[in-house]
């Protein structure tokens, strides 16, 4: 694997590739990650990967300067894997060499909403690191993890509108035994947050089985949900659930009709931030 931490030799190492295969991360990789790649690595060739945690996506009091950076180790794992050819890691002068003053701007709809009210500006940051790297690896193929819902539905929406040739694959969330959703974060749960932090997952269960048994009222469910975490500790800031097509409340008709919903859900134990969603197709 070349490590590359300039556009220009990036862009020495990928000249005349006309099918590369992204995956951005902001490193501190784990399980979940190294499956985005392998993924990757059936859609396209060469595999490129970034690692860069992006200052334009964190709010002023969210934990970007506690980030974890783990370059070394990242760098480690990938060798071991052998499915990334290039990774690129730039550091903030090479991607911010000047003040990003041209920035993409979700629309309020899809951007301001749930991550979106609960982290303005978040949204706007990803976009527009996600343009500049595109603009950088100029993928045909890039790989984003459903964990990260909306954030996928932001970047889908930015190809489609920006025209971008870009193909947006989707991987499953990668899940540790107990449900949890693998994050970075993870890491920040004490042991007694890390053997609650599974109820977030399986409250979102609840949800699913509840539409599957025919219940549409996604008011209650929702209210019921994030009771249920409160009375173990958690902070919710929204438990909702969505029409997968563009994150909007379904009518309860549409609910019955069978409509493909998403419940997402986020919250806080202690000190640290969840999120997770769980898809619902009633058959
Ligand atoms: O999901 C992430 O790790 C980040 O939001 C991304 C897509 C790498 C942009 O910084």
């Amino acid at each position: 694997m070349k490590v590359v931490h300039t556009i220009e030799e990036l862009r020495d190492q990928l000249r005349g590739q006309l099918r590369v295969a992204f995956v951005p991360t902001m490193g501190n990789l784990h399980q979940a990650h190294l499956s985005l790649m392998k993924l990757a690595r059936q859609h396209g060739d060469p595999v490129v990967a970034s690692i860069f945690v992006n200052r334009l996506q964190f709010g002023p009091n969210e934990d970007f300067d506690r980030y974890p950076r783990t370059l070394a180790d990242d760098i480690e794992k990938l060798e071991r894997e052998r499915d990334v050819y290039v990774l690129f890691a730039p550091n903030e002068r090479e991607m911010y060499p000047e003040p990003q003053n041209f920035q993409i701007q979700p629309p309020p709809d899809l951007g301001g909403i749930l991550e979106g009210e609960f982290r303005p500006g978040f949204f706007g940051g990803v976009s527009t690191v996600v343009m500049k790297l595109f603009s950088c690896v100029q993928p045909s193929v890039a790989v984003f993890g459903k964990k990260d819902y909306q954030q996928l539905m932001v970047v889908r929406n930015m190809c489609r509108q920006f025209q971008l040739p870009v193909n947006i694959l989707a991987h499953e969330t990668v899940r540790d035994a107990d449900g949890l959703a693998l994050s970075s974060r993870n890491m920040y749960l004490q042991p007694a947050e890390r053997a609650e932090a599974p109820r977030l997952f399986a409250t979102l269960k609840k949800v699913q089985a509840a539409i599957e048994a025919g219940d549409a009222d996604a008011q209650a469910l929702e209210s019921q949900a994030a009771e249920d975490l409160s009375a173990h500790g958690w902070q919710v800031d929204y438990v909702s659930l969505r029409r997968q097509r563009d994150l909007l409340r379904p009518q309860a008709g549409e609910i019955q009709a069978g409509e493909p919903l998403v419940v997402l859900a986020a919250a806080k134990l202690g000190a640290t931030r969840l999120i997770d969603n769980l898809e619902i197709c009633k058959k």
